[in-house]
């Protein structure tokens, strides 16, 4: 099983318009299958969930779109959040939070508040998100150490700068998964997903289920990570 799995939740338009329904309905079924792929996650054992909610470049879509986007992550938050405390699932949100409104920023604080003592599955949902951002904020942090004197810049690493992206305390994805039949992945988390196994399928985000999901993990469990080596090195750490 994998420890932590990261979702790019693509299709909610499609599914919606392949209805005759507006976009927002697709977003709305969307929610749903967010609570269903939290519960079998948190039934399989995996650890870490994260999920791409809203990417920094969401931002480009129409301006009604965001709005209900919006709308739709602070409901969903509000609803919910009850429901995490008691299903023992610790809620973080990463991303430029800064960006949204007063009263959904408190919203995500007051949220992680509550959550925070829980210590089943993380949920992490991605909002405001951009890989590239990620990585730009972490060098401009250690940037200003570098400025303050407080680090020598001999003195960045891998693991330096690792330490000051989004969420440097847990381990990177050992899944990522991609519904709605694009192959990419879209500005989403490019430092952690380099050792990552990747997981495509055509069905849209709403679709998405029990089915879909344990079909992914069974093709996790048949991959060989070698990150970096050779079979026969990875077969006799067996
Ligand atoms: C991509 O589908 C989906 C999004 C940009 C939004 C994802 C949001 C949710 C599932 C609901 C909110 C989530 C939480 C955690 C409260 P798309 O609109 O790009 O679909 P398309 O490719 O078919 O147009």
């Amino acid at each position: 099983m994998p420890t932590h799995v990261a979702i790019i939740m693509d299709g909610n338009g499609r599914w919606a318009q392949n209805r005759g329904k507006p976009r927002h309905a697709g977003h709305r079924a969307g929610v749903e299958t967010v609570r269903e792929v939290m519960e079998i996650c948190g039934r399989q054992g995996v650890r870490i969930l994260t999920l791409f909610a809203f990417s920094s470049e969401n931002w480009r879509r129409p301006k009604k779109e965001v709005k209900m986007l919006m709308e739709l992550f602070f409901t969903a938050l509000n609803r919910e959040v009850r429901r995490l405390k008691k299903r023992n699932v610790r809620l973080r949100v990463i991303g430029d939070t800064s960006a949204f409104s007063s009263k959904l920023q408190k919203l995500i604080a007051e949220s992680e508040r509550i959550t925070r003592d829980n210590d089943g599955l993380l949920l992490q949902i991605a909002a405001n998100y951009g890989g590239r951002w990620d990585m730009t904020q972490a060098a401009r942090k250690l940037a200003e150490q570098v400025a303050a004197g407080e680090l020598q810049p001999e003195k960045i690493s891998e693991e330096t700068l690792a330490a000051r992206l989004s969420f440097p305390d847990v381990p990177d994805p050992d899944l990522f998964i991609r519904t709605g039949g694009e192959m990419r992945i879209s500005n989403f988390l490019l430092w952690q997903l380099a050792y990552t196994e990747l997981w495509f399928c055509d069905t849209l985000w709403p679709d998405f289920g029990e089915k879909e999901l344990l079909q992914a993990f069974a093709d996790y469990s048949r991959r060989q990570r070698r990150f970096g080596k050779i079979a026969e090195q990875v077969e006799g750490e067996c």
